[in-house]
């Protein structure tokens, strides 16, 4: 691609979230909101991403991955916040791509698509538009009688007749440089909100500087949710949720009750497995073919199920690998296990992984059976074969041999 640079505007302090956690900093189906803004940006092949952050830039660091941050010392709006990159940027040339923090559900495609057709029409600057069925709260496109766009009419600014405008600025655009810093100069902040407003300079571009602008409209309502507040959090965490699960679906994974049913981004389910209601999967968790996954059963990260196995109620998993065939159906919680193949877990098993301090691993090789209610304090190893009698209790370090039984609390082999 040529030569394009994202500017993510993240330095708002969210106000209608009424949070000590800046905006973007609030999670979204197991990530930040701004993981999912950088995350779609790279999809879409940009290399160079400037965040612009201010409110709680510390909590902001650890997120970017390979994006750069500039601070906005005051917050006067969301021009100011893009003036304020203008000296980090590397090219005086080329295209910038602006972009709000606050909006993770754009697709790297919609992306592409937009930086396209800002190329091949040539103009000054092109803006992502939506049609919705609430407008409040978004910018408003207006337009002129062939249709071009005229201004950003600001919710707060809006007439009643602009309100009532269903097309409306998603807040991502693309400028050339030049063009955007020469309206950005000219931008002031008489409106109700006494910011200096990024969108105004559509405005300028078109009718104070005679230049062309475009847009494009995006095809998904749910991909330009911008979140405000936590209604707008739960409202987009629904709608990736969903995004999720169809994909999902499309891939031969039958998900029995989409309501009830959480499964992070990310997450590889392999075809002919079934998800009961009410499960909940973590992100980094991969589940192979015609497995049996819930009801109520919840899958936290680095968790891998490999095929045919049965994972049932009230079963809980971290950083635990199932081998192939494995049975845990009631009441378990295995953390930091590495489970065989053909293993029987009986209701209530529970790994006592973490002493205090750290935590450790237990090992259950392939075909044991362990018994209703044993307690298995890690590091331990259940060998091949072998069987753990119910109620048993098996302390750290007193590795079960293969083939034998043990009962008891502590544990001791029957003879
Ligand atoms: C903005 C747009 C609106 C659009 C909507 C889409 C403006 C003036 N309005 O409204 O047309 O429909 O997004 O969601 O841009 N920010 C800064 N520094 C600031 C102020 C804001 O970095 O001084 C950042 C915020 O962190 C946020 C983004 O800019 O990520 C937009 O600001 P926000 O206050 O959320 O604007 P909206 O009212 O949502
Ligand atoms: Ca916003």
């Amino acid at each position: 691609m040529k030569k394009i640079t994202a500017v993510v505007l993240a330095a708002g302090r969210g106000t209608r979230m009424k949070s000590d956690t800046p905006k973007v900093m609030h999670g979204l189906l197991g990530k930040p909101i701004i993981w999912y803004v950088l995350n779609a940006l790279k999809a879409a092949g940009i290399k160079d991403i400037i965040v612009v952050a201010g409110y709680g830039s510390r909590m902001l660091k650890g997120e970017l991955g390979g994006a750069r941050m500039v601070l906005q010392k005051k917050l006067l709006g969301s021009g100011d916040a893009v003036n304020s990159a203008k000296r980090f940027l590397k090219f005086r040339t080329g295209d910038i791509l602006v972009t709000c923090g606050d909006a993770p559900l754009i697709r790297p495609e919609t992306l592409k698509r937009l930086i396209g057709k800002h190329r091949s029409s040539g103009a000054s600057a092109t803006v992502l538009t939506a049609k919705v069925k609430d407008p409040s709260g978004y910018g408003r496109m207006i337009r002129d009688d062939n249709k071009k766009i005229l201004k950003i009419a600001e919710d707060k600014d809006a007439s009643v007749y602009e309100g009532s405008i269903d097309e409306i600025n998603v807040g991502t655009y693309c400028f050339k440089y030049a063009d955007l810093f020469a309206a950005l100069s000219k931008v002031r902040s008489n409106n109700s909100k006494k910011e200096f407003y990024l969108t105004d300079t559509l405005s300028i571009i078109r009718s104070g500087m005679s230049k062309p602008v475009e847009s494009v409209l995006a095809e998904d309502e749910s991909e330009v949710i911008g979140i405000n507040t936590r209604a707008d959090l739960a409202e987009a965490s629904m709608r990736l949720k969903n995004m999720v699960l169809r994909g999902l679906m499309a891939d031969g994974v039958t998900i029995e009750d989409p309501s009830t049913t959480i499964i992070h981004p990310g997450v590889k389910i392999g075809r002919d497995t079934v998800i009961k209601p009410n499960t909940i999967i973590g992100s980094n968790v991969t589940i192979g073919k015609g497995c049996e996954i819930g009801p109520f059963a919840r899958i936290r990260p680095g968790t891998r199920i490999a095929d045919s196995a049965e994972i049932g109620n009230f079963v809980e998993l971290v950083r635990t690998t199932i081998g192939k065939g494995t049975k845990v159906k009631h009441h378990t919680y295995l953390g930091d296990a590495v489970v065989g193949k053909g293993v029987n877990v009986g209701a209530a098993t529970i790994t006592a992984n973490y002493d205090g301090k750290n935590k450790h691993k237990t090992v259950i090789e392939d075909g044991a059976f362990i018994g209703v209610g044993a307690i298995l304090i890690a590091p331990v190893k259940i060998g091949r074969r072998a069987t753990v009698g119910a109620g048993c209790v098996v302390p750290k370090g007193h590795n079960v041999p293969p083939g034998v039984t043990v009962v008891g609390v502590p544990a001791k082999i029957l003879k």
